[in-house]
């Protein structure tokens, strides 16, 4: 059993990533923190209890509130890609007698900011901890500037962020968790703990497509399958218009399959380091990963330079749908 927590900006993929995380009984989910990113914390929060709300659970991880900004600049969301409410609209649904189709279950959170939440966790579990990261880092960061000696006790950090060998999302250069809080990733890759990084060079190889779930829906419905159907329509109509075809990049939950089967990913030890300053280039994730490149590093982070998608989609759908 794994011991992780996941740190989430709580939209589309996230919300997947949750529900396969809760679905893998190899993970122990001690915590589900918020930060802004996707949406605003606010929607973030609330978007993390609809998703739990979808698991008759007999009890639930601790939630925590973390930053509503980044660390030094403001936060630049993704509604074209997320809906304004961060869930790809379907907190707007209902059911014929009116009542929301995805009601928010008042699931406690913590009176502790998410930083602190991490610190005690590490205390309480030193070198067991795994820290799922699909969000800007921000709350990680935080923990860091708060008591670095500590989170260097985590067991291991798994980064969905960065792109290398490609174009990437949020700029030219720059992918979109990095490029919100560019400071608090050069932060945590600094940290010197056993880092994984998941970039679009491995997430942008792993499309869900809207047949894949109506497929294993034939085999029998379930409402997290109605949920990851209902909750990428928004996503896959976006990504039809910002890359071209109608699908969805399964950027978050292959981070999460990542911690529970590592050959998901082919990788690369690499030093990666993050422009913090530059107009092009703010938020670019900067390593040279070839086998021979001139500016080799080789460093603590393990980056994923690609991913096997088949195996990976039919164990996400198998997990959603319910066999382990
Ligand atoms: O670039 C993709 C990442 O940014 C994903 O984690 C997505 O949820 C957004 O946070
Ligand atoms: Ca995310």
């Amino acid at each position: 059993m794994k011991r992780v927590i996941l740190d989430t900006d709580t939209g589309v993929d996230d919300a997947l990533a949750i529900l396969l995380a809760m679905r893998s009984p190899e993970l122990s989910v001690e915590a589900v923190a918020g930060v802004a990113g996707n949406a605003p914390l606010n929607h973030v929060m609330s978007n993390i209890r609809r998703v739990l709300g979808l698991l008759a659970r007999a009890e639930y991880p601790a939630l925590a509130r973390g930053e509503p900004e980044p660390l030094l600049r403001p936060l630049q969301a993704a509604p074209e890609m997320h809906g304004p409410d961060g869930l790809g609209g379907v907190t707007q649904l209902h059911r014929a007698d009116g009542s929301p189709r995805y009601p928010e279950p008042a699931l406690p959170v913590g009176p502790q900011p998410a930083a602190e939440l991490f610190l005690d966790l590490v205390t309480a579990y030193p070198d067991e901890i795994t820290l799922i990261a699909v969000g800007p880092l921000t709350n990680a960061a935080r923990a860091v500037l708060k008591d670095r000696q500590r989170m260097r006790r985590l067991k291991e950090i798994i980064v969905m962020g960065g792109a290398f060998r490609r174009y990437s999302n949020a700029r030219v250069h720059a992918e979109f968790n990095i490029h919100v809080d560019p400071m608090a990733a050069q932060i945590v890759f600094n940290l010197g703990v056993p880092m994984t990084l998941i970039p679009l060079d491995a997430t942008e190889q792993v499309i869900l497509s809207r047949s894949m779930v109506e497929e294993v829906m034939r085999e029998g419905e379930n409402p997290l399958l109605e949920f990851a159907r209902d909750a990428t329509a928004y996503y896959m109509q976006a990504h039809l218009v910002q890359d071209g075809f109608e699908g969805a990049y399964m950027h978050d939950p292959l981070a999460v399959g990542v911690a529970v089967r590592p050959e998901f990913v082919q990788t690369v030890e690499s030093v990666v380091s993050v422009e913090t300053r530059g107009y092009h280039t703010c938020g670019m994730a900067v390593a040279d990963l070839r086998p021979e490149g001139r500016w080799r590093r080789p460093g603590h982070i393990k980056v994923a330079t690609g991913a096997d998608a088949e195996s990976f989609l039919s164990f996400f759908l198998e997990r959603l749908k319910g066999a382990s």
